[in-house]
């Protein structure tokens, strides 16, 4: 069976919240993380109901034969700004599925008004790093020790039609 057989996406739902957490803990995402200590249960149960109220569109997630296997949202900074974090189930990495979420997220992001997404990447994430440069991130600053800001500048609003012609 091939990947991209049973690959499909879709909006966050109430169900999510276990599978989720999973996915957030998991080594393979906790390795880049500030803070590498995995969430809590409650603070994870926090976090998942605010992006299920206020922020429902804002994240997107990969399925594989109805497993999770890939989360990207958008964390907003300002009406035209936002932060995005990714993470696939190490299981399914470097097989197109973490391009194909990204890509999603900002096509999804620039229908939303979005013009400016950043992303903040551990110095030692290649995989990332090559990844968000793929998708036309450049760098932006180093924020800390170990952390650099990559960002993407959209043009406008893509899906506002032009004018029609009288
Ligand atoms: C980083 C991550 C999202 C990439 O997703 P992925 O599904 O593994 O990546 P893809 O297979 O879609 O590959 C897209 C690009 O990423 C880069 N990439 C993927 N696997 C790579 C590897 N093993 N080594 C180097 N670059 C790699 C390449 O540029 C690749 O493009 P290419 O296939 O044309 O060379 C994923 O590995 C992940 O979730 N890692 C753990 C959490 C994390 O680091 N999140 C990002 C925090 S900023």
């Amino acid at each position: 069976m091939k990947v991209s057989d049973e690959l499909s996406f879709r909006n966050i739902e109430p169900d999510d919240q276990a599978e989720l957490l999973k996915l957030r803990n998991s080594n393979s995402n906790l390795e880049f993380f500030k803070n590498p200590n995995p969430v809590s249960a409650e603070d994870h149960a926090e976090w998942f109901t605010s992006r299920t109220s206020e922020f429902k569109e804002l994240q997107i997630l990969a399925i594989l034969s109805d497993r999770l296997i890939g989360i990207a949202f958008l964390v907003p900074i300002d009406d035209h700004s936002g932060s995005i974090s990714i993470n696939i189930d190490f299981e399914y990495q470097s097989q197109g599925i973490g391009q194909e979420l990204l890509t999603r997220m900002l096509s999804r992001a620039d229908s939303l008004g979005f013009t400016r997404i950043e992303a903040l990447i551990h110095i030692s994430n290649s995989k990332s790093i090559s990844l968000f440069e793929k998708c036309g991130f450049i760098f932006d600053e180093k924020i800390s020790e170990l952390f650099n800001r990559y960002v993407k500048s959209t043009k406008q609003n893509t899906l506002i039609p032009f004018p029609k012609l009288s």
